[in-house]
């Protein structure tokens, strides 16, 4: 399902970035996905996913 929708960023790819780049740190993620730098409504979420990854380690 469609994450950002400024961008148009899956969460897939969201989670896909935090995991192969090991992004713990929301402005890193932004960078390599795009998603969160428009209107910034997704940024929580995203930070909720960067929470969950983290959790699995
Ligand atoms: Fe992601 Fe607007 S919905 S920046």
């Amino acid at each position: 399902k469609l994450f950002c929708l400024c961008n148009e960023v899956e969460e897939s790819e969201v989670r896909k970035a935090i995991r192969k780049g090991e992004l713990y740190f929301l402005p890193a993620v932004s960078e390599a996905t795009g998603a969160g730098t428009g209107c910034g409504r997704c940024r929580s979420r995203i930070q909720e996913l960067i929470d969950e990854e983290k959790k699995r380690l």
